[in-house]
């Protein structure tokens, strides 16, 4: 049987790498999108590449959203099935100091996509998933989101992801372009960017643990986040461009947690016995056994704006995807401090 090709827009990021061995794994080819840089940024994908099971269908090829005719060849030197956009300027904080640049690549980005396939007359031979996130909802006083709760994003990163949701959706109706929206809550894993929260504190609990680091230094510990694993949130991707017809599809767990929440289900399960001391910005956390602090609030971490509230509500997806998440926020954590352990055997 031939086998299916899939573009993956974003392939050296966390998703990219969850997606490009899911994909393997059902017998596509996959052909990666990686950006030039000074230093190599595949670490992500690199066991794929040298896996002899995967080596042979997993091709990576130079490009850029913000470039029109790297977009357009790329699409027509690989003739894909499937088009998978993650590619993003995906940090929310960063997007409050690059705002064109997000704008550029997360919002123009998408839209260069759609182009290309439709001035290559792809709309009826292409399936395309855009990476919308639950960052769209942003202000949101909605006890639950769902693909009917209005968007009002509260920063540049929502704001370019909203124009990103709503050209995928305008393509589809103008167009008839197979092309999908997820709207996918936060999701995490071992391989999550180190500058996001989760892989922040695991890391840095981690290193304090093995006396590697003294502190860790967070910034709003009361935001609430409905996270997931990034192994479960791909698989609904890959089940959208599966269906008969195209739509929006809300991923998350339904269950929300604060920051500080966060930290205090990974500290108990590292054995770290803190207590919480102060307000505001002088919230702090100390080690009970050493006395000293180890957790301290900086403003730099906050935002101009900041979502305060996400809690997915999924029912869609369980319905017609079939979808539904299989990794508690327990499982998670557990997997990202085994994973922190071992990593820092190095050191
Ligand atoms: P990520 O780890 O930050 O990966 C982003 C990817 O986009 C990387 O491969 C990055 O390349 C690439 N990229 C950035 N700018 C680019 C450009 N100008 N041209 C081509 N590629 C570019 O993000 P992620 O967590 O995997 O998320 C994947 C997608 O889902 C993103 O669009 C994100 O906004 C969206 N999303 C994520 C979550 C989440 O919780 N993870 C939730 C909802 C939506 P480099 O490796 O070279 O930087
Ligand atoms: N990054 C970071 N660093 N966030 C912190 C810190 C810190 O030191 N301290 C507190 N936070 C708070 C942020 O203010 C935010 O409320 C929350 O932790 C989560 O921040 P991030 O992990 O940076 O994720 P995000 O929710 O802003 O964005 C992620 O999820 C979106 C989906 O809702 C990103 O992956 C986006 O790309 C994605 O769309």
């Amino acid at each position: 049987m031939k086998k299916k090709k899939a573009l993956i827009f974003g392939v050296t990021g966390q998703d990219g790498a969850y997606l490009s061995k899911f994909l393997l794994n059902k017998n596509y080819i996959v052909y990666g999108v990686k950006r030039r840089s000074s230093i190599i940024n595949t670490q992500r994908v690199d066991d794929i590449y040298k896996d002899i099971n995967y080596k042979s269908n997993f091709i990576l090829l130079y490009g850029d959203l913000t470039d029109a005719s790297s977009i357009l060849n790329l699409i027509k030197k690989t003739n894909p099935r499937e088009i998978y956009n993650l590619a993003a300027q995906s940090h929310v904080k960063v997007s409050f100091e690059v705002p064109e640049y997000s704008a550029d690549v997360n919002g123009l980005g998408t839209l260069r996509i759609l182009e290309a396939i439709r001035s290559l007359n792809l709309e009826k031979k292409v399936k395309f998933y855009q990476a919308g996130t639950s960052e769209m909802f942003g202000s949101t006083k909605e006890k639950f989101q769902n693909e009917k709760t209005s968007f009002h994003p509260v920063s540049p990163y929502g704001v370019s992801k909203c124009f990103a949701h709503w050209i995928t959706k305008n393509y589809r109706e103008a167009y008839g372009i197979y092309a999908c929206n997820g709207i996918l809550f936060n999701h995490e894993s071992p391989i999550r960017g180190e500058t996001f929260v989760t892989r922040k504190i695991i890391q840095g609990l981690v290193r304090i643990k093995q006396n590697y680091q003294k502190k860790l230094f967070l910034g709003n510990l009361y935001s609430k986040r409905d996270w997931g694993h990034a192994r479960d949130y791909v698989e609904a991707m890959w089940k959208m461009l599966q269906q008969k017809k195209p739509d929006d599809y809300v991923i998350g767990t339904g269950k929300t947690f604060t920051i500080k929440e966060f930290v205090n289900i990974a500290t108990k399960k590292m054995g770290l016995n803190i207590k919480w001391i102060g307000r505001g910005i002088k919230e702090k956390a100390i080690d009970i056994k050493s006395k000293k602090i180890i957790i301290e609030c900086r403003k730099r971490y906050f935002r101009p704006l900041e979502v305060d509230y996400l809690k997915g509500n999924a029912t869609k997806a369980k319905k017609i995807l079939k979808w539904s998440p299989k990794t508690s926020i327990d499982s998670l954590i557990d997997e990202m401090i085994k994973h922190e352990l071992n990593n820092n055997d190095q050191y």
